[in-house]
């Protein structure tokens, strides 16, 4: 193997430089040229790349983004997008290439590695719903940017005595509101994962609030309502003035953490040596604290739950799930 191609796509997640900053540098001391397609599957696409050197990724290991850019390329949903896509890496003389994303970008990776390219995966997006790691990169950035944001919020929701509906992302999971939820000591959490009764938490807020607690935070994750529906709704039973914050994509950039930075470093490395193995069809997850190789196969066919436990520690904590 003499040259090997790495992309970011999707949603972008903080830690994707300090990703390609790990795949570039290990490849280039492993021998190997690096091509960077710019703006994901439609980099290949297009003959869109970058001639990656040591220096052109010095000075991004902190930096939120990706110097590679990320899309959403429909066309290489298609099989022909897919065959085009083979052919134009073959043309460019790749035999192997390592795509950072999340589990839509994994299963372009997937559709690559069955038409017969090496490929291998690292599973970067804030809200951690790739089967088969713990963590993906740019999860532990995000929840320092809501846990921070929340702080903030509540010192002017204690001042006015107000209930902050704050909204975060994640259109199928829960688990950055339940995550956030703990970080911040909120008093309730709306996640797509359960059916939730608004009257209810609006009562146990307003119980809350005539025993002292004058002021809530409530986080809603996207996917569960927004938070416009739910000041609507809770208006009539919670008692005290409502305000909202969507956080918005506040939440997908910002000086990447320590955890992320590390994290990434470490994928990075391990997507590069395993095609330098001979391995293909891979991502590479952090599961119980060690790095694994997980069959892409494997990473499509199941889907990502939060952990149970989690919302048992919620609740004991006095979250109102
Ligand atoms: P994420 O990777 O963050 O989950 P998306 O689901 O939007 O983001 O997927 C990113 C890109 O990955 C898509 O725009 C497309 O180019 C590619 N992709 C997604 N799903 C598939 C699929 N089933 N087959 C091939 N490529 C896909
Ligand atoms: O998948 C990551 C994510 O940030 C989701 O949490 C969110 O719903 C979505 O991407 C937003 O995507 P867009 O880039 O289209 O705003």
């Amino acid at each position: 193997m003499k040259r090997i191609g790495v992309l970011t796509s999707g949603g972008d997640s903080s830690g994707m430089n300090a990703a390609i900053r790990a795949v570039v540098r290990s490849a280039l001391e492993m021998g190997l040229e690096v091509y960077g397609f710019i703006q994901g599957f439609a980099g290949i696409l297009d003959r869109n790349y970058r001639v990656m050197d040591s220096s052109s990724v010095s000075g991004i290991l902190n930096r939120g983004g990706t110097i590679l850019k990320s899309a959403r390329c429909e066309e290489f949903k298609t099989d022909r997008g897919q065959k085009e896509g083979l052919k134009s890496l073959e043309e460019l003389g790749i035999e192997g290439l390592v795509v950072i994303g999340g589990d839509g970008s994994l299963r372009g990776a997937n559709a690559l590695n069955e038409l017969g390219m090496k490929v291998t995966g690292i599973p970067a997006t804030i809200d951690n719903d790739v089967y088969g790691t713990d963590m993906a990169i740019g999860v532990d950035t995000c929840l320092n940017t809501i846990t921070w944001a929340i702080d903030t919020i509540k010192d002017t929701a204690s001042s006015h005595e107000r209930a902050f509906i704050i909204e975060v992302m994640g259109r199928e999971s829960g688990y950055l509101a339940i995550m956030s939820s703990l970080s911040c000591g909120a008093e309730a959490a709306l996640v797509p994962e359960f059916p939730y009764d608004l009257e209810k938490i609006g009562e146990k807020l307003a119980e809350r609030f005539k025993e002292g607690k004058t002021d809530s935070i409530i986080i809603v994750a996207e996917g569960a309502a927004s938070a416009y529906t739910i000041q609507r709704k809770l208006k009539n039973h919670i008692g005290f003035e409502t305000r909202i914050t969507v956080l918005g994509h506040i939440q997908r950039g910002g000086v990447t953490s320590v955890f992320d930075r590390t994290l990434a470093s470490r994928m990075g490395v391990e997507a590069v040596k395993a095609l330098k193995e001979g391995k293909s069809g891979v991502m590479i997850g952090l599961m119980k604290s060690k790095f694994v190789e997980v069959p892409f196969k494997e990473v499509m066919e199941n889907k990502k739950k939060i952990e149970p436990k989690l919302f048992d520690l919620a609740r004991i904590l006095g979250v109102i799930l």
